[in-house]
């Protein structure tokens, strides 16, 4: 499925992140293998959306390092890039473009290439079909993130999905139909990292799921005891 033999491994080593003058997690590591499904927990403000963020590239981290196939992803840059898809909780989809537009365009700024037919394959998936002309901006919220989520299926190629809570505003049939698709990436080999606040049976065997709770990674408070003594 990659590009190249290699199998893609995606490691986090020693993050630490400051955002608006707060340190939002230090240390933070770990490592996903081919074939993982990467749960990040945490409250909200914890950081999750980030360390995604991080992930991709799109951001520095203040120290550490993001590897991938063990090297640094800040080097790699483009090579990572056309084997990673992001879909971030935005939704990344522009209103003033059709559904079809919008995953042909988003298709190529990722360098897939896919034919109409292809994206209109990808629109079925995800119960578009009737609305593949229509613009983005004239659908619901659940259909807007469907528009998103289209690209996975023209994505197959690229190991490493990124996903912000893929599954806000999806109706039950969406999130059993994303969550398939996602047990799938991952049985071929894929690094699926996401984020989501809803508990999802995936269907992923245990052994092939990690949860990386953000939250244990936050820097240790100074308690202040009721006598103001400090408490570390
Ligand atoms: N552009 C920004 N500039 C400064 N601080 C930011 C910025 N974006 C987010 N932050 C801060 O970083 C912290 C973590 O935000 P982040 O969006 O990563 O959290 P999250 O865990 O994804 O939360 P949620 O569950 O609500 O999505 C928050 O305290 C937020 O205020
Ligand atoms: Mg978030």
């Amino acid at each position: 499925m990659t590009q190249s033999q290699e199998l893609p491994t995606l490691a986090a080593e020693k993050l630490d992140l400051e955002r608006g003058e707060r340190l939002l997690f230090t240390g933070l590591e770990f490592t996903a293998r081919a074939g993982t499904l990467v749960r990040l927990a945490g409250a909200n403000g914890t950081g999750k959306t980030s360390l995604l963020r991080l992930l991709t590239g799109l951001m520095a981290p203040d120290s550490g390092r993001v590897l991938y196939k063990g090297r640094d992803i800040a080097r790699l840059k483009e090579d990572y890039h056309k084997d990673m898809l992001y879909i971030g909780h935005m939704n990344g989809v522009k209103d003033d473009l059709s559904a079809l537009e919008n995953v042909r365009v988003a298709s190529r700024m990722g360098n897939i290439i896919v034919t109409d037919e292809q994206i209109m394959q990808a629109l079925g998936h995800v119960g578009l079909t009737d609305f593949a002309d229509h613009l983005t901006g004239e659908l619901s919220q659940g259909q807007r993130r469907r528009v998103a989520l289209a690209r996975l299926f023209v994505s197959s190629s690229k190991p490493v999905w990124i996903l912000d809570e893929p599954f806000v505003a999806l109706d039950v049939a969406s999130v059993a139909n994303l969550a398939a698709t996602v047990a799938e990436h991952v049985a071929r080999g894929g690094i699926v990292i996401y984020t989501t606040h809803q508990e999802c049976d995936t269907g992923v065997p245990e052994e092939h799921r990690m949860t990386v709770d953000v939250s244990q990674f936050a820097p240790r408070k100074k308690k202040v005891c009721a006598r103001g003594g400090e408490h570390v």
